[in-house]
């Protein structure tokens, strides 16, 4: 399997467009940008899957050579979109695929519904494309073209912040465990991670990269940085000092994506950057491929 990380950031990117926190003033001094969270696989590097529509796709896509389209005129490698959640950062990406001929979306009943109502994606795009919208259960392994087998981990139950007046039950936030099936290669991929233990511990057994939840390093990273703000659990977003012990001894390679402007480990040179480490973790960056 081949992986590609496409973003690494939380919404906003880093820096975000209109923040001039010194976190962001430094980004953009060192050009040091993150866009946000999407990844691409591969199981035979001709199919390619998008976990996550970013609101950065267009470029995403244009910066990676495995996604360039051909030999036809409009011809694309990419199959199809994995959603994660419905959060805006994850799904705005949709709109940039307008000019596809299919745009094949999977998702749990949940995140489906949210883009069929509050935020009506399904009715815009499907003016546009010819959409093939396909739900995902949990727990439930189907295939994807080029040799992946996938599973959605349920993870979570929070609403996007336009979604508040959708159920409150219903598999909102799920994790991926993908393994190919030819080398057996397994990613785990988990940006929104609330919490660890239960049906993710047990996507984790075997698999050779964990692409996880790195919003925040600390808790209250909010309030350090702008002095209020919820704590990182209660935003559903386990901080990385709350999960690097047990995560690296699942025996993974553990990649940090989903970056918060706010987060010290953005910065390449940061101290904070020991201690992940001293734990054989790491900062996923932007660009960054995996063979699995
Ligand atoms: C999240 O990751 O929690 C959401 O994307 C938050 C947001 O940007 O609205
Ligand atoms: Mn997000
Ligand atoms: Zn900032």
């Amino acid at each position: 399997m081949r992986v590609r990380l496409l973003g690494t950031a939380a919404g906003g990117g880093v820096p975000q467009w209109n923040c001039a926190c010194a976190a962001c003033d430094r980004a953009r001094e060192a050009g040091a940008v993150r866009t946000q969270d999407c990844v691409a696989i591969s199981g035979d590097r001709r199919s390619w899957y998008l976990l996550n529509a970013s609101p950065d796709l267009r470029a995403q896509l244009a910066a990676a050579p495995e996604l360039a389209p051909g030999p036809g005129p409009r011809q694309t490698p990419v199959r199809g979109v994995l959603l994660c959640t419905a959060e805006l950062d994850h799904t705005l990406g949709l709109l940039a695929l307008r000019e596809a001929e299919t745009v094949t979306v999977y998702g749990t009943a949940a995140v489906l519904d949210a883009l069929s109502g509050p935020f009506p994606v399904r009715g815009v795009l499907g003016a546009y494309t010819s959409l093939a919208w396909t739900p995902v259960a949990v727990g439930e392994p189907f295939e994807l073209a080029g040799g992946l087998t996938v599973t959605a981990v349920p993870v979570g139950a929070k609403r996007p912040r336009y979604a508040a007046g959708a159920p409150s039950t219903g598999d909102w936030v799920v994790a991926y465990r993908i393994s190919d099936r030819r080398t057996g290669g397994v990613l785990v991929y988990a940006p929104c991670l609330p919490a660890l233990g239960g049906p993710f511990h047990a996507a984790t057994a075997g698999a050779r990269a964990v692409v996880v939840d790195g919003t925040f390093l600390y808790d209250d990273e909010m309030a350090r940085a702008t002095g209020a703000g919820r704590t990182a659990t209660e935003m559903g977003h386990l901080p990385v000092s709350a999960s690097l012990r047990d995560l690296t001894r699942t025996g993974a390679r553990v990649l940090y994506t989903h970056l918060n402007n706010t987060n010290p480990l953005c910065a390449a040179t940061a101290p904070e950057r020991e201690t992940l480490a001293a734990y054989g973790a790491e900062v996923a960056e932007d660009g960054q491929t995996l063979t699995l």
